[in-house]
């Protein structure tokens, strides 16, 4: 079985969100292996999109994910990393499809409710960053 990265952000752990967004992931055959709950520091925040570093946003991505608690998950399941993808929907929450988790919970494309790992190689490096 493959495993990814989901990171439930903020802003959706602000909405109480949490429940809902574990409850679609589980609906559409993912099993939960791993789950914690941690504030992120900035230093945190910046190593682990530390790919984005010379984005425009990304001084306000990284205030956004130290502003509150995060759930970091690892999930199982077959095709896991590009699945997942498809359930979350697109990073920008105006442009994401009906029923998936960034539709009914992101509020734009910044908070936009969770992240998922975009490769195999990365969904190891990023399970590792959270999770021994
Ligand atoms: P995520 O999938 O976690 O990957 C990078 C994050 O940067 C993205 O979700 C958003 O939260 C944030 N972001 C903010 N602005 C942009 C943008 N213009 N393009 C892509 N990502 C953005």
């Amino acid at each position: 079985m493959d495993r990814t990265l989901m990171i439930i952000k903020p802003d959706a752990v602000k909405k109480n969100a949490v429940g809902d967004i574990i409850r679609r992931v589980e609906e559409k055959g993912f099993v939960v292996r791993e789950l914690r709950m941690l504030s992120q520091t900035k230093e945190q925040a910046r190593a682990f999109y530390a790919v984005h570093r010379e984005r425009p946003f990304y001084e306000d991505l990284v205030d956004f994910m130290a502003s509150g608690p995060c759930v970091p998950l690892v999930l199982e399941r077959k095709d896991a990393v590009p699945f997942l993808r498809e359930v979350v929907g697109a990073t920008n929450p105006d442009e994401a499809g009906e029923g998936t988790i960034r539709k009914a919970h992101g509020s734009n494309i910044q908070n936009n409710a969770v992240h998922a790992s975009d490769s195999a190689e990365n969904a190891v490096a990023e399970i590792s960053f959270y999770f021994n």
